[in-house]
């Protein structure tokens, strides 16, 4: 009986967490009226901005595709400062500027609108711009054996040397994970760090997933995703894949910078993801989507779990052999 009414609870909690998730979602997405308009108009700048990278990076752009996105985006951006650190602007200064050079050659659709992207360009600095198209890469199509044998490498630790991550060592970790594909570029995810013992422990007993080496983690991220990058219902579950993502370049760059890892679920209620917050200072906006521990390999010989892996055919199915 007493089962009975347990599994009847969780099935109800199910519709109560749902409800939060949608509540969240809705206070906090891109379209809410409710967010800072600095953050709304610079996660859109970006988006659209990338819209016309992405359009100049096709095998042949049709001349002047996307009129309508470049009126929006120098509406959107007139009279607006970017907040210092933004790079929304840099974005939209380099596409608009590759934009313009790529169809030199043929007459504007509407002129009144390339004038404006001209006034635009004219009155910023557009040479340093780092948005736009790479030029012509050549690339080989070779098996590279030592990143096949570093990423076959890869495992999860739960036993470190106790050192923690410097601040140098945190920024070039983090600065090769933001390799990360991303949707739209929008790079929604955030990463706060801690290094005080006892504080990663109650973050990390909140968690619940550590039993047995939350002692030895001697440095703890936190990884979300900012919910105003999001915006309408289509993009509801967005901030998990891209910070799934994210996740994986941050555990490949901290193995490749000699550190060991393990990434730790955050599959929780919404009561304990704010009490994760408010132990971590996390702002409400974003949304929690793992931690991961991080550390030095301890100086002695360990051991890891192996975790083995289904065949590759159990996992992959190749439709045109059908
Ligand atoms: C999203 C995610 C959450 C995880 N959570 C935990 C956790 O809470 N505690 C833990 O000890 N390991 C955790 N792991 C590690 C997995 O057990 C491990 O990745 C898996 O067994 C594969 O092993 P490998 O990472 O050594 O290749 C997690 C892994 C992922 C991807």
């Amino acid at each position: 009986m007493r089962s009975k009414l347990i599994r009847i609870a969780k099935i109800l909690q199910v519709f109560t967490e749902y409800t939060r998730d949608g509540w969240l979602f809705l206070r906090y997405n891109g379209f809410s009226p409710l967010e800072p308009r600095d953050r709304r108009l610079s996660h859109k700048t970006i988006i659209e901005a990338h819209t016309i990278e992405k359009g100049l990076a096709l095998p042949e752009p049709r001349p002047y595709f996307g009129q309508n996105k470049v009126r929006a985006l120098l509406e959107m951006n007139a009279g607006w400062v970017p907040p210092p650190g933004d790079i929304s602007r840099t974005m939209l200064l380099g596409a608009l500027r590759d934009y313009r050079a790529a169809f030199v050659d043929t007459s504007p659709p509407d002129a009144a609108l390339a004038a404006q992207v001209d006034t635009f360009l004219d009155t910023q600095e557009t040479e340093t711009a780092e948005g736009g198209v790479r030029g012509y890469i050549e690339k080989k199509s070779e098996c590279d054996a030592s990143a096949v044998a570093f990423l076959n490498a890869r495992f999860s630790a739960r036993d470190f040397a106790p050192r923690t991550l410097e601040d140098r060592e945190i920024a070039t970790v983090v600065h090769l994970a933001q390799r990360a594909p991303s949707q739209c570029n929008r790079q929604s995810t955030r990463l706060h760090v801690y290094r005080d013992r006892a504080r990663i422990a109650r973050l990390l007993e909140l968690q619940g997933g550590g039993r047995g080496f939350i002692q030895a983690v001697p440095t703890l991220f936190v990884i979300t995703s900012e919910i105003t990058a999001w915006g309408g219902p289509q993009q509801r579950n967005q901030p998990y894949v891209d910070g799934g993502i994210f996740t994986t370049m941050l555990l490949l760059s901290l193995d490749a910078h000699g550190f060991v890892s393990c990434p730790m679920n955050l599959a929780i209620t919404h009561s304990k993801e704010q009490a994760i917050k408010r132990e971590g200072t996390i702002p409400k906006r974003e949304r929690l989507v793992v931690m991961v521990a991080a550390g030095l390999p301890p100086t002695y010989p360990f051991r890891a779990a192996r975790s083995p892996r289904w065949p590759t055919d159990a996992i992959c199915t190749i439709h045109d052999h059908e």
